[in-house]
């Protein structure tokens, strides 16, 4: 799968570079994280280090968790003129601003959401676009109808976006969360299992059948060890095609800031 992946980055990428080489507006993106998460940390430096790569412009506030309110935060918002994203999560209560479409390179906000309901997006959320460039891949951009995927998970930002994406693309979509009965689903009836809860060993390796495509959208520490959200049982597991962590979806997933700052700059120019 890790060259899969590979393959999919590569070619992503050169197709971006292109695009930023003909655009007159700068592809621009302000971070904006409160605190000191540690996995968002991680996120946040993969993020600019792709952005410094291109010679990208990525502004990076970092606020101070003690003092920060949710009027700073809507304050950023209001004057946000190109791309900006609020890394998630935030700490104290506080809450990312509903953000315009035109500068919302996450598509969390409730105009870039509402669109996708409706069909009519152009920024998908970044780790949803992964998803579906796996799948792509997988199936061919142009067999989704009639897919049967499974989406376990039911987070703004991965589960649902990702099932509503899906039913746009006519695919079979069964949605799961934490209070579903997992232990019952027979996880061979489904083409896609997308794994998106958080929490690790939730489904494990040996449910699933050979070369079936598993996409582990999950990033968790275990043992100080970064996982996913399956179980591998390596000595018994069947060939199933499932996305390595780190190095899977969230590899593409980073791709796709860039890419939506693009789309967003595209916008600007008109
Ligand atoms: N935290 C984990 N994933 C994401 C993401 O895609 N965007 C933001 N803003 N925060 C995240």
């Amino acid at each position: 799968m890790k060259a899969v992946i590979n393959t999919i980055y590569e070619s992503k990428l050169a197709t971006l570079k292109d695009k930023i080489a003909v655009l007159s507006a700068p592809v621009q993106l302000t971070i904006v994280t409160v605190g000191e998460d540690p996995a968002s940390k991680v996120y946040v430096r993969n993020k600019i280090r792709l952005f410094d790569e291109l010679g990208l412009t990525c502004n990076h506030i970092t606020l101070a968790e003690e003092t920060t309110t949710q009027s700073d935060l809507d304050e950023i918002a209001a004057n946000a003129e190109h791309a900006i994203l609020f890394q998630l999560p935030l700490p104290n209560g506080l809450e990312a601003p509903d953000l315009p479409a035109s500068v919302d390179v996450d598509g969390f906000g409730s105009e870039a959401l509402g669109q996708l309901v409706l069909g009519q997006n152009s920024i998908l959320p970044c780790t949803v676009q992964a998803t579906i460039d796996i799948i792509a891949s997988h199936f061919g951009e142009n067999n989704f109808a009639g897919l049967k995927v499974a989406v376990v998970g039911r987070s703004n930002i991965v589960g649902k976006p990702l099932a509503i994406e899906l039913i746009n693309r006519q695919s079979t979509v069964s949605s799961f969360n934490s209070r579903s009965d997992l232990e019952s689903v027979d996880w061979k009836r489904y083409d896609v299992v997308v794994v998106a809860t958080g929490a690790y060993g939730v489904l494990e390796s040996t449910q699933f059948f050979e070369g079936q495509l598993i996409i582990d959208v999950g990033i968790n520490r275990v043992d100080g060890k970064l996982v996913g959200d399956v179980k591998h049982n390596l000595e018994i597991e069947p060939m199933a095609a499932i996305t390595p962590v780190p190095g899977g979806v969230g590899r593409l997933t980073c791709l796709h800031v860039l890419g939506n700052a693009v789309k967003l700059a595209e916008c600007a120019q008109g």
